[in-house]
């Protein structure tokens, strides 16, 4: 593309060069200068409905409305004019003929930008002596309150769900004055309940039932750190009063995701506080779970890890670790695992084949050119997405490439068993039968025939994606070992560019499985039987690492049922719920926990670690894409440890116990300063991760002739997990779990 031609016009007297097409509101804002606003907002249809943003341009007329004017060469805009002064005074006292003065009482006060404009252009009296209508407040839902006498009519909430989510569950009634906005239900809301209107309301007149009435802004502490639910990870501030959580959001519109959340990051953040919340380490005695000490707990759990190691051997311990710790706690786990006990009976619940993805792309430099991350779909011109429901499992995602439509004319092909939200926007919907992904893969790649009536729309989609210049490609679990060499083989040979996004479920699956928590890979992907890989981390960490194959999950569960694994470690994972088991495998003679709550599996272990979440830590966790973000700790719950420090004291007693060495890690810092220079494809760079940016990482190593990971059957597999649950956590989601669509989910 040629650089493209700017336009000069001058704003308060300087000037400024903008792309053509650019809103003189925006060229403003460039500049630093604010053009007051109230219905236009960045992203959404222009509606022109406030007259809150009326500027002088020379030469015209009257006052133009600067949300809806572009800026052209020569154009001259006065924003700070005396006539520009008077008519936001008089706006403001129009908006005002209604609006109760209700600040001290309305749960905006603090943050409503009509309170801020009326201190900064308003009249401090008022002409109108009429009695203002007034009108009950709604309950629209739990978590949507509507006050129609303070809506100032912005059309913002509509516009945000019509356009931004699809799902229209608002629109407006009656006529001028007594305009209101109602709910698709009459009386109600059915809808995603994601709570962006009550976001984007510029005034108290939608308000959270989550929040509303608890605090006052100025009383609580801002947090930003990343949700800790689906793996798309939304930057989301947390807003706190005496340790606990009391709102999130994401109002500084930073980070991948902007003002986005959905209602699991906006309103799944309660389970911190859930009454069921694990408090106090536990150990089994005389078959029942009790109370224990920290000192007790830990010693109990290395002596016995130890003397099963001495009777049995490394092979006989297995570590299953979590989706949803950080990068740091994942990267130590996999040490704990390999350099101090000696096995690679490693895995975590595998959602999606990002090994498989690392292995056919190669090395870090291809992957990084393959990848996709969340602000460049939101830009895709096209977009096929294969085996996922986007719209329930990967909002953020969804909502990048409904962007991609309105913005950019995106042409989107859905392949999946299922109708899903997107297809709505779909150029093709082909729809294959359930678990047919791998085969409908190699029938784009022309490695064998359609799945059973998908024959035309798959060839159809072919086509289409043939034609293009630049092609996003995601995939879910459904695509994985060979299918997703197939799917990089046939996308590499594109005439286009193709870039590539898989789709796991939790928060930090792709930074697990980056971070080597599996039986056959290194953290980056190095191979286990790969000498160099190998010996890269051996003298890292200063022991031998085992050469011989680990186990699944699924083939450790197998195992302990047959007595050959005796020991299993587990963080932050409830295998026996998801591999569907309600007895403790016979042959198990030592189960260790760290948990949040009492899981089927931690119900079942032997010493119970009650860890702290991800909203309580510090670290880095990676999204889907590959990006990777910072935590902060928002709360300090008393009693509980992170899972970085548990497996750190661990390591220490078990180095007194015989086995390898300890992890001499100071703090967080030092181990992701580990990861940044010994991971292949984490050498990412500090200052923009540490102001809040998201950076690519590709972790990718150089296979050197090893075959591509295996993956036994069940090894990855998608939760399914819908908008309103989320694994373990979303059952301890109290607000969530109350909603009336949460009840209805598929
Ligand atoms: S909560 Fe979300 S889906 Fe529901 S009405 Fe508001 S914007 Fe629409
Ligand atoms: S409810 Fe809020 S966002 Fe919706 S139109 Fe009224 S003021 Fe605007
Ligand atoms: S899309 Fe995913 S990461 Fe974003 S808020 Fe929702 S659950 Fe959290
Ligand atoms: S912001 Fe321009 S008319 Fe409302």
């Amino acid at each position: 593309m040629g650089e493209q031609k700017l336009v000069t016009l001058t704003i308060d007297g300087r000037s400024v060069s903008v792309p053509p097409g650019t809103l003189v509101i925006e060229a403003a804002r460039r500049m630093g200068i604010e053009v007051p606003s109230f219905c236009y907002y960045p992203g959404l249809s222009l509606q022109a409905a406030c007259r809150m943003c009326l500027v002088e341009i020379e030469k015209a007329p009257k006052l133009q409305t600067a949300c809806t004017v572009v800026g052209v060469d020569g154009m001259v805009v006065r924003t700070d004019s005396p006539q520009v002064h008077q008519a936001r005074k008089n706006m403001l006292e129009f908006l005002l003929t209604n609006h109760p003065l209700d600040c001290p009482v309305c749960d905006k006060g603090g943050e409503c930008e009509l309170q801020d404009m009326v201190f900064r252009y308003g009249a401090d009296t008022s002409r109108f002596v009429e009695e203002k209508i007034h009108e009950p407040e709604e309950k629209w839902s739990e978590l949507v309150y509507y006050d129609g006498p303070r809506c100032i009519l912005c059309f913002r909430c509509v516009r945000v769900c019509d356009e931004g989510l699809d799902v229209k569950a608002l629109g407006v009634g009656q006529r001028g004055a007594y305009s209101t906005i109602i709910p698709n239900r009459g009386d109600h809301l059915e809808c995603e309940e994601c709570g962006m209107c009550i976001d984007v309301c510029p005034v108290g007149a939608l308000t959270s039932g989550a929040y509303r009435y608890k605090t006052r802004p100025w009383e609580m502490a801002y947090k930003s750190t990343i949700c800790t639910h689906c793996s798309n990870g939304c930057k989301t501030t947390l807003s706190v009063r005496n340790n606990h959580i009391l709102r999130a959001n994401n109002r500084d519109l930073s980070g991948i995701n902007r003002e986005f959340l959905c209602v699991k990051g906006r309103f799944g953040f309660d389970f911190t506080s859930h009454p069921h919340r694990l408090r106090q380490p536990q150990v089994r005695k005389n078959g029942a779970l009790e109370p224990s000490t920290w000192e007790v707990a830990m010693k109990e759990a290395a002596a016995r890890l130890a003397a099963i190691h001495k009777a049995h051997g490394p092979q006989a311990i297995g570590f299953i670790g979590s989706n949803r710790t950080t990068n740091e706690e994942n990267y130590m786990l996999g040490r704990l695992a390999r350099a101090v006990v000696g096995t690679n009976n490693i895995d975590h619940p595998r959602t999606a084949d990002y090994a498989g993805l690392a292995a056919a792309l190669g090395t870090p430099a291809v992957a990084a050119q393959r990848a996709l991350t969340m602000e460049a779909l939101g830009e895709a011109r096209a977009i096929l997405l294969i085996g996922n429901d986007s719209g329930l499992q990967n909002p953020l995602v969804d909502w990048r490439i409904r962007e991609a439509v309105r913005h950019h004319g995106a042409r989107v092909w859905v392949i999946h068993s299922e109708p899903v939200k997107l297809g709505k926007r779909a150029a093709q919907f082909a729809k294959i039968p359930a678990g047919t992904e791998a085969a409908a893969v190699r029938a784009l790649a022309g490695k064998g025939p359609a799945p059973e009536g998908a024959e035309p729309a798959l060839a159809a989609v072919k086509k289409a994606v043939a034609a293009e210049s630049d092609v996003a490609i995601l995939f879910g679990a459904g695509v994985q070992g060979p299918a997703v060499a197939d799917l990089v083989a046939w996308g590499n040979a594109l005439p286009g560019r193709a870039r590539y996004m898989p789709l796991g479920d939790y928060a930090n699956s792709r930074g697990a499985a980056d971070m080597g928590l599996l039986p056959a890979a290194l953290p980056g992907y190095g191979h286990i039987a790969d000498a160099a890989a190998s010996s890269h981390f051996s003298k890292l960490w200063g022991a031998p690492l085992p050469q011989s194959p680990g186990m699944t999950v699924l083939e450790m569960l197998k195992a302990a049922t047959a007595g050959k694994l005796k020991a299993l470690y587990v963080v932050g994972a409830n295998p026996f719920r998801s591999a569907g088991i309600s007895e403790r495998p016979a042959g198990l003679e030592l189960l260790v926990v760290q948990e949040l709550f009492p899981t089927e599996t931690a119900r079942q272990a032997d010493i119970v670690l009650p860890a702290t979440c991800a909203y309580e830590k510090d670290g880095t966790v990676t999204n889907t894409a590959g990006e990777v973000q910072l935590l902060r700790k928002a709360s300090d719950p008393p009693g509980l440890r992170s899972d970085f420090d548990l497996l750190r004291i661990l390591s220490h007693q078990l180095e007194q116990q015989g086995l390898g060495k300890a992890i001499h890690a100071r703090n967080w810092e030092a181990v992701f300063e580990e990861i940044r220079s010994e991971v292949p494809g984490y050498g990412i760079s500090l200052p923009s991760l540490l102001a809040g940016g998201a950076e690519l990482a590709a972790a990718c190593a150089t296979p050197n002739g090893h075959a591509p990971y295996d993956v036994p059957a069940g090894a990855i597999r998608s939760a399914g997990d819908s908008l309103f649950t989320s694994g373990t956590l979303g059952r301890y989601c109290t607000m969530m779990e109350s909603l009336a669509e949460a009840g209805a989910k598929p």
